[in-house]
């Protein structure tokens, strides 16, 4: 049994380093992409507070579709270059959107979003998922919350490729 027991009062750098920690714990000895993304949504939404949906978008056949996740049923494909996980993609980086309604080309998944942090995750030089994590309040996402996500894409990439 895993018992993670997260909190959200602590600064946000000792919460992001707890996150490792326990996503190590959980995809480390695993090799199913699938059960390692699962664990990684839900513990996402376990640490994170004011998400409404957390997870992934894998790359297959050269178009993003949809992965484990919490929340919401979202769109299922979403084409390279489209929407902010799209962009993500196709401009290799983070995607920290603190209104969406001002991101043009935007995919309004869930009518409560209001932020957002997409960050691509990189096996052998190839962009082969995102993560995706949406807020219902405006601006909840800010640079510790892209290196703590930055740093997690990173730890746990080699356990969601094939
Ligand atoms: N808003 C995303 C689509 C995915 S959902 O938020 C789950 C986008 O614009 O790419």
């Amino acid at each position: 049994m895993f018992d993670f027991q997260p909190d959200p009062d602590q600064p946000k750098a000792v919460l992001y380093d707890d996150l490792l920690s326990a996503a190590g714990a959980l995809v480390d000895g695993e090799r199913d992409p699938v059960a390692n993304m699962a664990n990684i949504a839900a513990l996402l939404w376990q640490f994170l507070p004011d998400l409404n949906w957390a997870g992934f978008y894998r790359m297959v056949d050269g178009e993003l579709v949809l992965g484990p996740f919490v929340g919401k049923p979202a769109c299922i494909r979403i084409a390279v270059g489209s929407g902010v996980c799209g962009t993500a993609v196709s401009e290799r980086r983070t995607q920290l959107v603190d209104d969406v309604e001002a991101f043009p080309g935007h995919i309004a998944c869930d009518g409560e979003t209001k932020s957002e942090l997409v960050v691509p995750v990189v096996a052998n030089v190839e962009v082969i998922a995102v993560i995706d994590l949406d807020s219902p309040i405006l601006a909840r996402f800010d640079d510790e919350d892209r290196v703590g996500v930055e740093a997690l894409a990173q730890r746990i990439a080699p356990a969601i490729s094939h």
